[in-house]
């Protein structure tokens, strides 16, 4: 199979790369990205000379160049996007521009490419809003509450839309937080481990109570794999753990496993529209097949150790373009 990941130099999307290689050693993938500030082809350095990757730099919104890409490709899997909510707040256009008209162009792409027999759009549980109490079911409607959540709302209903008016072969995920490697530390996981290497406080929103359901990236991609291959056409899945914590919850266990005390935390003003809780109703993907395999405690401690390991790669991010955002979020 020949599989086109757009955004692949992106967090999610590199580790289902390298996920896809190692697993299937007669696939083929292209991985078309823009290189953002978020796209770094650092995440993929242990397999670019793999001869089954190759890497295209370019943007979804060329629609001659992924009309190009499509003709050439058994399955798109749509990754590319903008999807840090605080961003979307202080600039939501670049969230219109990737994650609306991006995907609009490859939507139009498959249409024009019968060969390709499988679109996989890369949702989030951010369009449905937050939640009081029970989970979001994958027909529930949706309530986004960011630029960023309202972005890839309108993206998946374009995709629906497609799926219906041109039956083309499309599937929708909506996915819990992911956390795992190479996550750009402007998140809040990777935030945390890395300023508490630095010996700087963590930021946090409010009062920590919000709550939200968390995958490690392995088992995003072993559910990426599943509905690639044997998820239905025209179908919507919530891809989520019911792995539910609390922001203090996270913030607590990340302080216990590198040897912190409370002293560490500082709270902050809260973000603006803050959703208070995500949380989906995995039961349509288990069905198929899916079970999550990474336990929390185990995930976010071989993820500290990942991160002390590897201080190079963020420690550029942190030290270049990035250090203006940080500083304008966090006011210092
Ligand atoms: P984030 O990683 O930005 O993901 P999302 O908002 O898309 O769920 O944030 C996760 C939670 O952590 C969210 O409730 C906001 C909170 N948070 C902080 O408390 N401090 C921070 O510095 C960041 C980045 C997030």
């Amino acid at each position: 199979m020949k599989i086109l990941v757009t955004g692949g130099a992106g967090f999610g999307a590199s580790n289902f790369i390298r996920y896809m290689l190692n697993k299937y050693l007669d696939y083929e993938i292209i991985n078309l990205d823009k290189l953002t500030y978020a796209g770094n082809l650092a995440n993929l350095k242990d397999i670019e000379d793999n001869k089954n990757y190759s890497f295209i730099k370019g943007d979804i919104i060329d629609s001659e160049l992924v009309n190009k890409l499509a003709s050439q490709v058994d399955a798109i899997i749509n990754y590319a996007a903008e999807t840090h909510v605080d961003r979307s707040i202080l600039d939501p256009e670049s969230f219109i521009n990737s994650n609306i008209v991006g995907t609009y162009q490859l939507l139009e792409a498959v249409k024009n490419n019968k060969n390709v027999k499988r679109f996989i759009q890369i949702s989030t549980d951010e369009v449905f809003g937050s939640i009081k109490e029970g989970l979001f079911k994958e027909d529930d409607p949706f309530k986004p509450n960011s630029p960023y959540a309202a972005a890839k709302a309108s993206a998946d209903l374009l995709c629906r839309s497609y799926a219906k008016t041109f039956d083309l072969p499309i599937i929708v995920t909506h996915s819990c937080n992911y956390y795992g490697p190479y996550q750009f530390p402007e998140k809040l996981i990777p935030l945390f481990i890395t300023n508490i290497i630095e010996e700087k406080k963590v930021p946090v929103y409010g009062k920590g109570d919000n709550i939200r359901e968390w995958i490690h990236t392995d088992d995003h991609a072993r559910a990426v794999d599943l509905l690639l291959h044997k998820g239905v056409t025209g179908e919507v899945y919530n891809i989520g753990t019911g792995n539910e914590k609390t922001n203090m919850e996270i913030t607590s266990l990340i302080l216990e496993i590198m040897g912190k005390g409370d002293d560490m935390i500082e709270y902050v003003k809260d973000r603006p529209g803050h959703d208070w809780r995500y949380a989906i109703d995995n039961s349509k993907i288990k069905a198929l097949g899916f079970k999550p395999e990474v336990d929390f405690r185990e995930g976010l401690t071989e993820l500290v150790n990942w991160y002390k390991n590897n201080s190079k790669w963020w420690q550029d991010i942190k030290s270049g373009e990035y250090k203006n955002y940080y500083n304008k979020q966090y006011g210092k």
